[in-house]
Formats: structure tokens, C-alpha cells, sequence
């Protein structure tokens, strides 16, 4: 396939280098965006999925997650919701409150808890619904000059698939782009995402297409682009404890094979410089702040040989000069094996079962029973 990589705009938002980190829970607060933006600077970041009713009713939490840091020129939040007039109201917190510069729509979550009331990956089987959420949420938006995205999966399992319509209907209703992760629900994160379905995307559709799935270096990027014409790629668990991924790419882009390999000393680095910016987001909570580096301790680590007790010393860090004293006892020359580099992290398994509503592949279009079941059942915490 012919392919060239160019800037993309999402309406007045720029980006020179068509790459974006992917949303994910639990992962993507504004400390690791900074981090991941420091090594790719024109790339865009989005933070986390928050849920629209948490957001509504101003819970504490989904506050803290719409929180951006000074340098983040460009702010980028996700939106998850099933109630349409839920999904509106909070759209109508972040223009009139000038909360975000774009909004992200969540179509692609696996999680049960979250398919099983309708949301994330089971929801673009009901057109109407989609459609509605994204007409509601465009009308709020686009006035004030922000670009509404969608993020979707190929569908539900392979007989169930809705990523054609689901793209055609985000551009119907006025998206700025869309985002596929080629698997479906019942793949969760489980073997190869199929990158054929984003070619077939960007085929049929004139917004652009951001390719999603098992980007893992930047080698894996360009591979993308190639095999699929998409506009864009979006990272997700190739940036857990390797956020330079984005300037290898921003350089794979520019036809440079300069890569990153930091020592483990360099990679220490990074990791106090995350955790000094975890205790800002966390209002000085030391404590939360370590708790919650703990996961990307465990990933930045990923591949050096360092040995389990060392992985289980920092597993049991509560605070900032136990991370220190850990990382002194370091050999900080350490250099990760060729063989280790742009390798599978993180997640990697197949769902049990699709948990879905009762009788929800019946139909594409919700009763209105099924409306008022669902949108009673709309969740409140902040994430999942
Ligand atoms: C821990 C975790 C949390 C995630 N949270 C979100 C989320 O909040 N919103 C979303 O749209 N996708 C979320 N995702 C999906 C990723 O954005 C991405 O689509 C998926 O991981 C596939 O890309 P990858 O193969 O590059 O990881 C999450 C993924 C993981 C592993």
C-alpha cells in the first residue's frame, strides 16, 4: 500500500506527528502524559475514561482525572457514558467550564462491568444509540470549536461486528476522526490485534483513521501505516514503562532510525521524575502517589535483569525514599537485551465471555424498555 505520513488536524488541534497515547484507566493521569509528551512533544495525549454521570455529579475523583498540567497546551479528555443526556450534560461541563481542547468518545472498553450495562464495546450495536450519544455530544462541541473523536473495537465477536457502522456513523454525526483498536470485545487484549480491519476502515471512510493495536516500537508503527493507509497511530500498552516509544516514533516518522535505549541508571531517572510529578497529582499524598508507580516501576523494569526480590522490594515501596533506596542498590549501567526491546507488556489475555445485557444482540436498535433499564443502570464511579 502507498502511504505517507502527514500532520493531522483535528479541527483548529495540530498534530505534526500523527501519534496518539491512548486512553487507558488507571495509567494515563496527567504525570504520565507529561512524561510521554517530554519525549514526543506534537503527539496528542489523551487522559483516561471518565464516566459522564461521575463527572455530572462532580465526583472528586473524575475531577482529579480532568486535571492537566501547565504544559499541556493541548488537553484531551475521554468521555464514557450510555444515557445520551447523561453523556450531553457532561460534554456541557467541559465546554461551558473550558475543561478540554477535544473530546474523546469511549465505544471500546471489554470490561465486563462496563459491557454488561451497555457501555464501552457492547454499545455500538445499538445504532441509535451511538448514533444519539455522538449527535449529542458533536452539538455541544463543535460550537465552541472542540473535535469530537470516536474510539471504537471491530465489534463484539467476529459474527457481531460493528466498527463499519460505527465509523460511518461518527462521521455522519460530525467526528473529527476515529480511533480503531483492531480486536473485538471477546479478544479483550488477548492475541494479535487484526490490523487488515483498519485498511478496510480507512478505506471506506473520509475522516481520518487512527490505527490502534499492538504497537510495541516504532518499527510496529511504521508497519501500520504501511500495511493500512491509517492517518494516525495510537499507543497503549507499548508506552507502559517506555514512554520514549513517542520520540522513536516522532523519529520513525521522520525517516530517522535514532532510537532511545536508556540505561537502567536513565530509566531510574524517569522513574523519580514520574513519581515526583505522582505526589503533585496526588496534593502531596506520598503514599498514593507510590502506590500508584508501583505498576510502571514494574514495567519500566520490564526486561533488565535485576531479579525477583529487587521487583518485590519496590512492589512494597510506601514511600519516596523507600523508591530511592532501591534504585541505589541498583547497577544503574544496566542496558535492556536486544531481544527484550518493543516486546509485548502489560495486559495480553483473551475475555472469558462477553457479559452483555439480556437479549441485547437481539436488535440494533434499543427498545424503550431497554432504555430505561439501561440508563438507570448508568454507572457513577469516576473510572472503572
Ligand atoms: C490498563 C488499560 C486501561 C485502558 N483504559 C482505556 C480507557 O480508559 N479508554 C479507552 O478508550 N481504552 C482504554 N484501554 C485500551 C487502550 O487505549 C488500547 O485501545 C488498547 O490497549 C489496545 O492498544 P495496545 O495494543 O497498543 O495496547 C485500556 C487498555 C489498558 C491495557
Amino acid at each position: 500500500m502507498d502511504f505517507s505520513i502527514k500532520p493531522v488536524d483535528l479541527g483548529k488541534i495540530h498534530i505534526a506527528t500523527p501519534v496518539v497515547l491512548s486512553p487507558m484507566a488507571g495509567i494515563t493521569n496527567w504525570p504520565f502524559r507529561v512524561i510521554c509528551r517530554e519525549y514526543g512533544p506534537d503527539g496528542l495525549y489523551v487522559a483516561e475514561m471518565i464516566t459522564a454521570r461521575a463527572l455530572v455529579a462532580r465526583n472528586p475523583k473524575a475531577l482529579r482525572l480532568c486535571r492537566f498540567a501547565p504544559s499541556e497546551k493541548v488537553r484531551s479528555l475521554q468521555l464514557y457514558g450510555v444515557d445520551p443526556l447523561i453523556v450531553e450534560q457532561a460534554a456541557r461541563i467541559v465546554v461551558d467550564e473550558n475543561m478540554a481542547d477535544h473530546v474523546d468518545l469511549n465505544f471500546g472498553c471489554p470490561v465486563p462491568k462496563v459491557t454488561r450495562r451497555g457501555g464501552g464495546s457492547a454499545l455500538p450495536w445499538k445504532t441509535d444509540l451511538l448514533q444519539e450519544i455522538l449527535h449529542r455530544v458533536v452539538s455541544v462541541c463543535n460550537p465552541a470549536g472542540i473535535p469530537v473523536t470516536a474510539k471504537f473495537r471491530v465489534g463484539i465477536d467476529e459474527a457481531h461486528e460493528t466498527f463499519m457502522q460505527a465509523g460511518h456513523i461518527a462521521q455522519e454525526e460530525g467526528c473529527a476522526a476515529v480511533t480503531l483498536h483492531a480486536r473485538t470485545t471477546a479478544e479483550y487484549y488477548g492475541g494479535h490485534s487484526d490490523w487488515s480491519r483498519i485498511g478496510e476502515l480507512v478505506e471506506a471512510l473520509d475522516i481520518p483513521v487512527f490505527g490502534n493495536g499492538d504497537i510495541w516500537g516504532a518499527d510496529d508503527a511504521l508497519a501500520m501505516f504501511k500495511e493500512t493507509g491509517c492517518a494516525g497511530v495510537a499507543i497503549g500498552r507499548g508506552c507502559q514503562g517506555r514512554p520514549w516509544i513517542f520520540a522513536d516514533i516522532r523519529s520513525a516518522c521522520n525517516g530517522s532510525d535514532n532510537r532511545v535505549n536508556p540505561s537502567l541508571g536513565e530509566v531510574c531517572k524517569v522513574i523519580l521524575r514520574h513519581l515526583e510529578l505522582l505526589v503533585d497529582f496526588y496534593d502531596g499524598d506520598e503514599r498514593m502517589a507510590v502506590h500508584d508507580l508501583r505498576k510502571h516501576i514494574a514495567w519500566y523494569l520490564k526486561g533488565f535483569p535485576v531479579g525477583g526480590g529487587t521487583r518485590k522490594s519496590f512492589m512494597e515501596c510506601e514511600s519516596i525514599d523507600d523508591v530511592q533506596r532501591n534504585i541505589d542498590a541498583l547497577d544503574s549501567s544496566l542496558k535492556l537485551p536486544e531481544q527484550i526491546l518493543d516486546t509485548p507488556r502489560g495486559r495480553v489475555r483473551f475475555a472469558k465471555k462477553v457479559h452483555l445485557p439480556y437479549g441485547w444482540l437481539d436488535s440494533r436498535i434499543t427498545t424503550s424498555e431497554e432504555r430505561k433499564e439501561l440508563f438507570g443502570n448508568d454507572p457513577m464511579d469516576a473510572s472503572y
